[in-house]
């Protein structure tokens, strides 16, 4: 009797676990003027591991489609969910690049050995004109971090007029001997990368005074105004945008910002990117939402400084960052994707989106075959990671009308701690077309949510999800669609609500017109 009372007690337990429901209600309204920047769906490629080379830059050799070495599969798959920026060369090593060790005839250029990544050989044979094409074929605007760490105020104001001037100098005409008579008018522009550790070891202080001498002298050429963009804050160091928005604030399109997602915590042994349990998941996950306190934070102080919100703030770098696969090199930050990137991405994208008054750019680290990538490749063979599926179901809110969003979202508890469960973020495009995504970051509750949507009319809701059985199911190449968006026809209208039946661990976008 004792052994069937447990029996039936045991099988509720699962049954609820399995079918639980949670509640979560929003409000959405009209009432804004503000845009979602395209920008926030940048993305960041370091001459790092096989992001360029073997990445994006491949063997003459290598059995694929490409123009000259830049593989088309790539270009394609980042072209169909509209990336609109590509920062480069780094990173650290934007900091030991020199631009002119990268241009000219390919057999002739120096070779350099990468000391932040692994110490291999660059033969240089991707430079400027290789990357500006790059851009050119996805149809993406060039993001150019210039060297500040070991480079001169000389050589980044040459680069500079070497991109963009349109008239008779030195830097013009080498520019047009090898190949480009017309100016690339290159806009995005980065002074120094973490100038407060490999980007040169900086004080604020000192590094706000370094800013102003590049600054100067990287010139505004006719049709190619830079935005330029100071190295900002490590994560959490308030008094580095405090110091930089007081002594140079007035002069920045940009203060940048950094931080990466630790599943443990500790950069020693950071957590494995397939194998993990529910409580390194939640721990992630409360990490990863630490972005909504560091930006929220930053631009309080931003706002001190520039309350007209004129300076962005720019994430240009972001992203889970766990140990490598075993037996990669560790210096070329090789590492999976799961269902878990795909929940992170999605949430790390609502926090800016909700957030564009100030965060008009993000670019996440890195494209492709290093840290948080959207594309995995070897040798011919490539695959679309779960994180490539959240850029492209969240493409729609690119220079869409913002919608505030006021949510009351339940908790998801592990071990006492508890984070909330859902995020959302909602635009209106130029057609009048209304799109919500919805996270559900707990991996037993569905949710039932609703949503009034105050001044804005719509009659049918579409809509398309990603979730997968495990946090831990990732695409490979042998199985490269396990992970892949899938129409989702759990939401509906009843009277003037939105009501939607959001699944667990889930990313959807709903489209209302
Ligand atoms: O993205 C990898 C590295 O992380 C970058 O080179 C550096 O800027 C950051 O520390």
């Amino acid at each position: 009797m004792k052994t069937k009372l447990l029996l039936f007690l045991a099988l509720a337990f699962l049954s609820l676990n399995t079918f639980a429901q949670s509640t979560a209600t929003a409000e959405i309204s009209s009432d804004s003027k503000l845009t979602i920047s395209r920008f926030i769906y940048g993305q960041f490629a370091e001459h790092l591991g096989h992001g360029i080379y073997g990445g994006f830059w491949v063997d003459p050799t290598l059995p694929v489609e490409k123009q000259d070495r830049i593989r088309l599969d790539v270009v394609n798959a980042l072209k169909k969910i509209k990336i609109p920026d590509l920062r480069w060369p780094g990173g650290c090593f934007a900091d030991e690049y020199h631009w002119r060790d990268g241009i000219g005839p390919r057999e002739q250029r120096p070779k350099m050995v990468n000391t932040n990544w692994g110490n291999v050989t660059d033969d240089n044979s991707f430079g400027t004109h290789e990357f500006l094409k790059l851009c050119e074929l996805i149809g993406c605007e060039p993001y150019i971090a210039g060297n500040v760490g070991s480079g001169t105020v000389e050589e980044m104001a040459k680069w500079v007029e070497y991109l963009n001037l349109d008239g008779e100098s030195t830097m013009a005409r080498l520019r047009a001997q090898n190949g480009h008579p017309a100016p690339y008018k290159v806009t995005f522009w980065g002074v120094g990368n973490e100038s407060w550790g490999c980007g040169g070891d900086m004080t604020p202080e000192f590094y706000a005074d370094q800013y102003k001498r590049y600054a100067v002298y990287a010139r505004n050429y006719p049709g190619a105004r830079l935005k330029k963009i100071a190295s900002g804050p490590n994560g959490d160091d308030y008094n580095w945008t405090e110091v930089l928005m007081k002594n140079a604030g007035w002069d920045m399109w940009g203060l940048s910002l950094h931080y990466y997602t630790v599943p443990t915590g500790n950069w020693g042994h950071k957590g494995s990117a397939t194998s993990f349990d529910e409580k390194e998941y939640f721990n992630t996950m409360v990490s990863t939402l630490k972005m909504e306190e560091l930006v929220t934070k930053h631009s309080a102080i931003m706002d001190k400084y520039d309350p007209e919100k004129n300076v962005a703030l720019v994430v240009d770098e972001w992203g889970i960052w766990t140990d490598v696969e075993p037996g990669t090199n560790p210096g070329f930050l090789y590492q999976q994707n799961s269902l878990r990137d795909a929940l992170l991405a999605a949430t790390n994208l609502n926090i800016f989106n909700n957030h564009c008054d100030r965060v008009k750019m993000a670019n996440l680290a890195q494209t492709i075959n290093v840290l948080q990538s959207l594309i995995l490749t070897d040798k011919e063979k490539m695959v679309l990671t779960p994180t490539y599926h959240v850029f492209d179901l969240y493409k729609v809110h690119q220079d869409a009308k913002f919608l505030p969003v006021k949510l009351i979202s339940p908790d998801y508890v592990v071990d006492g701690k508890k984070i909330p469960a859902m995020s959302v973020t909602a635009s209106q495009d130029a057609s009048g077309k209304i799109h919500i995504s919805l996270v559900n970051l707990d991996p037993h509750q569905s949710i039932n949510f609703s949503t009034v949507l105050n001044g804005l009319t719509w009659s049918k809701v579409s809509g398309q999800i990603l979730t997968s059985a495990n946090l831990t199911d990732i695409n490979t190449f042998q199985q490269p669609d396990k992970l892949k968006l899938a129409n989702f026809s759990g939401a509906k209208k009843d009277g003037d609500k939105l009501v939607v039946a959001l699944p667990a661990k889930s990313v959807v976008t709903l489209e209302l017109y």
